[in-house]
Protein backbone atom coordinates (compact mmCIF):
# COMPACT_ATOMS: atom_id res chain seq x y z
CA UNK A 1 0.00 0.00 0.00
CA UNK A 2 1.53 3.57 -1.25
CA UNK A 3 0.32 6.86 -0.45
CA UNK A 4 -0.53 9.92 -2.81
CA UNK A 5 -0.57 13.49 -1.87
CA UNK A 6 -2.48 16.02 -4.33
CA UNK A 7 -0.49 19.41 -3.20
CA UNK A 8 -1.01 21.26 -6.38
CA UNK A 9 -3.75 23.64 -8.15
CA UNK A 10 -4.16 27.62 -7.95
CA UNK A 11 -6.48 27.56 -4.85
CA UNK A 12 -8.26 31.38 -6.14
CA UNK A 13 -10.76 30.54 -3.35
CA UNK A 14 -7.98 31.79 -1.17
CA UNK A 15 -7.50 34.92 -2.72
CA UNK A 16 -4.37 37.12 -1.35
CA UNK A 17 -3.10 34.32 0.35
CA UNK A 18 -2.20 31.86 -2.34
CA UNK A 19 -0.95 34.89 -4.59
CA UNK A 20 2.83 33.58 -4.59
CA UNK A 21 2.43 30.75 -1.81
CA UNK A 22 1.24 27.45 -2.42
CA UNK A 23 -2.02 26.90 -0.50
CA UNK A 24 -0.70 23.66 1.25
CA UNK A 25 2.06 25.24 2.65
CA UNK A 26 -0.16 27.96 4.42
CA UNK A 27 -0.47 28.09 8.22
CA UNK A 28 -2.75 25.51 9.91
CA UNK A 29 -2.62 26.02 13.58
CA UNK A 30 1.27 25.12 14.58
CA UNK A 31 1.84 23.16 11.04
CA UNK A 32 1.86 24.04 7.36
CA UNK A 33 -1.34 22.01 6.10
CA UNK A 34 0.35 19.92 4.56
CA UNK A 35 1.69 18.45 7.57
CA UNK A 36 -1.97 17.11 8.42
CA UNK A 37 -2.62 14.55 5.58
CA UNK A 38 0.88 13.51 5.63
CA UNK A 39 0.44 12.25 8.85
CA UNK A 40 -2.83 10.87 8.45
CA UNK A 41 -0.97 8.71 5.95
CA UNK A 42 1.38 7.80 8.35
CA UNK A 43 -0.72 6.73 11.19
CA UNK A 44 -2.86 4.61 8.50
CA UNK A 45 0.90 2.83 8.06
CA UNK A 46 1.54 4.34 4.51
CA UNK A 47 5.14 5.03 4.22
CA UNK A 48 6.11 5.34 0.73
CA UNK A 49 4.20 8.37 -0.40
CA UNK A 50 4.65 10.41 -3.89
CA UNK A 51 3.33 14.12 -3.50
CA UNK A 52 2.27 15.75 -6.97
CA UNK A 53 2.71 19.68 -6.50
CA UNK A 54 2.81 22.65 -8.88
CA UNK A 55 6.15 23.42 -10.84
CA UNK A 56 6.35 26.63 -9.47
CA UNK A 57 5.95 25.42 -6.03
CA UNK A 58 8.35 22.25 -5.83
CA UNK A 59 11.10 23.55 -4.66
CA UNK A 60 9.54 25.07 -1.34
CA UNK A 61 7.91 21.56 -0.77
CA UNK A 62 11.55 19.61 -0.98
CA UNK A 63 12.98 22.55 1.32
CA UNK A 64 10.46 21.78 3.52
CA UNK A 65 10.09 18.05 3.75
CA UNK A 66 13.26 16.30 2.24
CA UNK A 67 13.11 12.79 1.75
CA UNK A 68 10.50 12.67 4.11
CA UNK A 69 12.31 12.28 7.34
CA UNK A 70 11.34 15.09 8.89
CA UNK A 71 12.25 16.46 12.82
CA UNK A 72 10.76 19.35 14.82
CA UNK A 73 13.13 22.39 14.43
CA UNK A 74 14.12 22.06 17.87
CA UNK A 75 15.43 18.63 16.70
CA UNK A 76 13.59 17.05 19.98
CA UNK A 77 10.94 15.02 17.79
CA UNK A 78 10.57 12.73 15.13
CA UNK A 79 7.66 14.69 12.97
CA UNK A 80 7.60 12.20 9.99
CA UNK A 81 9.73 9.00 8.84
CA UNK A 82 8.21 8.62 5.72
CA UNK A 83 9.89 7.81 2.18
CA UNK A 84 8.99 10.79 -0.12
CA UNK A 85 9.19 11.39 -3.98
CA UNK A 86 7.87 14.39 -6.24
CA UNK A 87 6.43 15.04 -9.05
CA UNK A 88 5.80 18.18 -10.79
CA UNK A 89 2.23 18.75 -12.25
CA UNK A 90 2.99 21.21 -15.21
CA UNK A 91 -0.72 22.62 -15.44
CA UNK A 92 -3.96 21.60 -13.13
CA UNK A 93 -6.04 19.14 -14.94
CA UNK A 94 -7.85 17.90 -11.57
CA UNK A 95 -7.97 15.24 -9.13
CA UNK A 96 -7.82 12.33 -11.51
CA UNK A 97 -5.18 13.49 -13.72
CA UNK A 98 -2.56 14.04 -10.35
CA UNK A 99 -3.74 10.08 -9.64
CA UNK A 100 -2.62 9.19 -13.10
CA UNK A 101 0.55 10.69 -12.40
CA UNK A 102 1.26 8.03 -9.66
CA UNK A 103 1.23 4.83 -12.21
CA UNK A 104 4.50 4.28 -12.16
CA UNK A 105 5.19 4.64 -8.81
CA UNK A 106 1.86 2.36 -7.36
CA UNK A 107 3.80 0.08 -9.66
CA UNK A 108 0.58 -2.62 -8.87
CA UNK A 109 0.20 -1.41 -5.15
CA UNK A 110 -2.71 -0.29 -3.76
CA UNK A 111 -3.37 3.43 -3.28
CA UNK A 112 -4.31 5.95 -0.38
CA UNK A 113 -4.94 9.02 -2.04
CA UNK A 114 -5.08 12.01 0.13
CA UNK A 115 -5.88 15.74 -0.79
CA UNK A 116 -3.28 17.94 0.42
CA UNK A 117 -5.85 20.62 2.26
CA UNK A 118 -8.00 18.19 3.91
CA UNK A 119 -7.63 17.80 7.68
CA UNK A 120 -9.06 14.91 9.49
CA UNK A 121 -9.66 14.56 13.36
CA UNK A 122 -9.33 10.85 13.02
CA UNK A 123 -6.81 9.15 11.14
CA UNK A 124 -9.26 6.20 10.06
CA UNK A 125 -6.49 4.38 10.54
CA UNK A 126 -8.60 1.05 11.14
CA UNK A 127 -10.86 1.61 8.01
CA UNK A 128 -7.81 1.53 6.13
CA UNK A 129 -6.40 -0.97 7.51
CA UNK A 130 -9.62 -3.18 7.06
CA UNK A 131 -9.72 -2.08 3.34
CA UNK A 132 -9.03 -5.54 0.92
CA UNK A 133 -10.31 -5.19 -2.69
CA UNK A 134 -12.66 -2.46 -4.99
CA UNK A 135 -12.56 1.29 -3.77
CA UNK A 136 -13.14 2.89 -0.49
CA UNK A 137 -14.00 6.30 0.19
CA UNK A 138 -15.45 8.19 3.32
CA UNK A 139 -18.42 10.49 3.60
CA UNK A 140 -18.99 13.24 5.39
CA UNK A 141 -22.64 15.32 6.24
CA UNK A 142 -22.53 18.93 5.39
CA UNK A 143 -24.38 22.27 5.17
CA UNK A 144 -23.50 23.00 1.78
CA UNK A 145 -23.34 19.73 -0.80
CA UNK A 146 -23.20 21.84 -3.72
CA UNK A 147 -19.43 22.19 -2.86
CA UNK A 148 -18.56 18.68 -2.81
CA UNK A 149 -18.92 15.59 -4.46
CA UNK A 150 -21.89 14.24 -3.06
CA UNK A 151 -23.22 10.48 -2.60
CA UNK A 152 -26.92 10.09 -4.09
CA UNK A 153 -28.76 7.12 -2.63
CA UNK A 154 -31.27 4.80 -3.62
CA UNK A 155 -34.50 4.40 -1.35
CA UNK A 156 -33.09 1.43 0.31
CA UNK A 157 -29.61 2.96 1.06
CA UNK A 158 -27.39 1.57 -1.99
CA UNK A 159 -24.91 3.80 -3.57
CA UNK A 160 -27.05 5.34 -6.85
CA UNK A 161 -24.35 7.75 -8.02
CA UNK A 162 -21.84 9.99 -6.99
CA UNK A 163 -22.13 13.38 -8.33
CA UNK A 164 -19.65 16.36 -8.40
CA UNK A 165 -20.44 19.46 -7.03
CA UNK A 166 -24.08 19.19 -8.57
CA UNK A 167 -25.95 21.80 -10.38
CA UNK A 168 -22.02 23.34 -11.19
CA UNK A 169 -20.02 20.78 -12.47
CA UNK A 170 -22.09 17.82 -13.08
CA UNK A 171 -25.17 19.32 -15.01
CA UNK A 172 -27.19 16.07 -14.72
CA UNK A 173 -28.33 17.29 -11.52
CA UNK A 174 -29.88 20.98 -10.45
CA UNK A 175 -28.70 20.34 -6.70
CA UNK A 176 -27.38 17.97 -5.07
CA UNK A 177 -28.66 14.85 -3.83
CA UNK A 178 -27.54 14.47 -0.48
CA UNK A 179 -25.76 16.24 1.89
CA UNK A 180 -22.94 13.31 2.55
CA UNK A 181 -19.74 14.56 0.94
CA UNK A 182 -17.20 12.38 -0.61
CA UNK A 183 -14.09 13.85 1.72
CA UNK A 184 -11.07 13.85 -0.01
CA UNK A 185 -9.94 10.24 1.05
CA UNK A 186 -9.53 7.41 -1.52
CA UNK A 187 -8.82 4.08 -0.95
CA UNK A 188 -7.89 2.51 -5.31
CA UNK A 189 -7.11 -0.91 -5.99
CA UNK A 190 -4.00 -0.98 -8.44
CA UNK A 191 -6.98 -0.76 -11.49
CA UNK A 192 -7.75 3.29 -11.16
CA UNK A 193 -5.38 3.58 -13.59
CA UNK A 194 -6.87 1.82 -16.40
CA UNK A 195 -10.83 3.73 -15.46
CA UNK A 196 -8.48 7.25 -15.93
CA UNK A 197 -7.37 6.53 -19.08
CA UNK A 198 -11.37 6.19 -19.88
CA UNK A 199 -11.88 9.59 -18.25
CA UNK A 200 -12.71 12.68 -20.34
CA UNK A 201 -13.49 16.61 -18.97
CA UNK A 202 -15.97 17.65 -17.37
CA UNK A 203 -17.77 20.60 -17.49
CA UNK A 204 -14.67 22.74 -15.59
CA UNK A 205 -12.31 20.97 -17.92
CA UNK A 206 -10.67 18.56 -15.14
CA UNK A 207 -10.97 15.00 -15.44
CA UNK A 208 -12.72 14.71 -11.57
CA UNK A 209 -12.16 12.12 -9.39
CA UNK A 210 -15.60 11.30 -8.70
CA UNK A 211 -16.14 9.72 -12.13
CA UNK A 212 -13.33 7.75 -11.19
CA UNK A 213 -15.59 6.59 -7.88
CA UNK A 214 -18.91 6.35 -10.01
CA UNK A 215 -16.77 3.67 -12.09
CA UNK A 216 -16.33 1.73 -9.01
CA UNK A 217 -20.04 2.27 -7.85
CA UNK A 218 -21.97 0.71 -11.05
CA UNK A 219 -19.66 -1.80 -10.64
CA UNK A 220 -20.40 -2.68 -6.97
CA UNK A 221 -17.06 -1.89 -6.22
CA UNK A 222 -17.37 1.07 -4.02
CA UNK A 223 -17.47 1.05 0.21
CA UNK A 224 -18.64 4.02 1.23
CA UNK A 225 -17.95 4.89 5.14
CA UNK A 226 -18.53 7.41 7.42
CA UNK A 227 -15.65 9.71 8.60
CA UNK A 228 -15.20 9.21 12.18
CA UNK A 229 -14.73 12.37 14.19
CA UNK A 230 -14.82 15.93 12.41
CA UNK A 231 -13.39 16.65 8.99
CA UNK A 232 -12.55 19.76 6.98
CA UNK A 233 -11.77 21.13 3.48
CA UNK A 234 -9.03 23.72 4.37
CA UNK A 235 -8.92 25.15 1.02
CA UNK A 236 -12.58 26.66 0.78
CA UNK A 237 -12.23 29.93 2.47
CA UNK A 238 -9.09 31.74 3.99
CA UNK A 239 -11.35 32.70 7.00
CA UNK A 240 -11.82 28.83 7.89
CA UNK A 241 -7.64 28.63 8.64
CA UNK A 242 -7.58 29.97 12.09
CA UNK A 243 -10.78 28.22 13.23
CA UNK A 244 -9.69 25.20 12.09
CA UNK A 245 -6.21 25.94 13.74
CA UNK A 246 -7.74 26.55 16.80
CA UNK A 247 -10.14 23.30 16.48
CA UNK A 248 -6.68 21.25 16.25
CA UNK A 249 -6.00 22.16 19.32
CA UNK A 250 -9.16 21.82 21.50
CA UNK A 251 -9.23 18.47 20.02
CA UNK A 252 -6.51 16.78 18.99
CA UNK A 253 -5.85 15.81 15.09
CA UNK A 254 -4.84 12.66 12.95
CA UNK A 255 -6.00 10.14 16.23
C1 LIG B 1 -12.53 18.13 -4.36
C2 LIG B 1 -13.33 17.06 -5.07
C3 LIG B 1 -14.68 16.84 -4.38
C4 LIG B 1 -14.46 16.57 -2.90
C5 LIG B 1 -13.59 17.64 -2.25
C6 LIG B 1 -13.22 17.25 -0.83
O1 LIG B 1 -13.15 19.37 -4.53
O2 LIG B 1 -13.51 17.44 -6.43
O3 LIG B 1 -15.34 15.75 -4.98
O4 LIG B 1 -15.73 16.49 -2.26
O5 LIG B 1 -12.38 17.83 -2.98
O6 LIG B 1 -12.46 18.24 -0.20
P1 LIG B 1 -12.33 20.76 -4.50
O7 LIG B 1 -12.30 21.19 -3.08
O8 LIG B 1 -10.98 20.45 -5.05
O9 LIG B 1 -13.12 21.66 -5.37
Amino acid sequence: MKGLIAAGGNATRLEELTRVTNKHLLPVGKWPMVYYPLQLLQRAGVREVLLVTGQQHAGQFIDLLGDGRVRSRAGDEELFDLDLSYKVQVEAGGIAQVVGMARDFAAGEQLVVCLGDNIFEHAQAAAIAGWRDGAMVFVKDVPDPENFGVVAYREDGAVADIVEKAGIVDLRYDGPPSSDAVVGLYCFPPDVFEIIDTLAPSSRGELEITDVNRVYAERGDLDVRRVEGWWHDGGKHWGDLADLGRLIEETGVNK
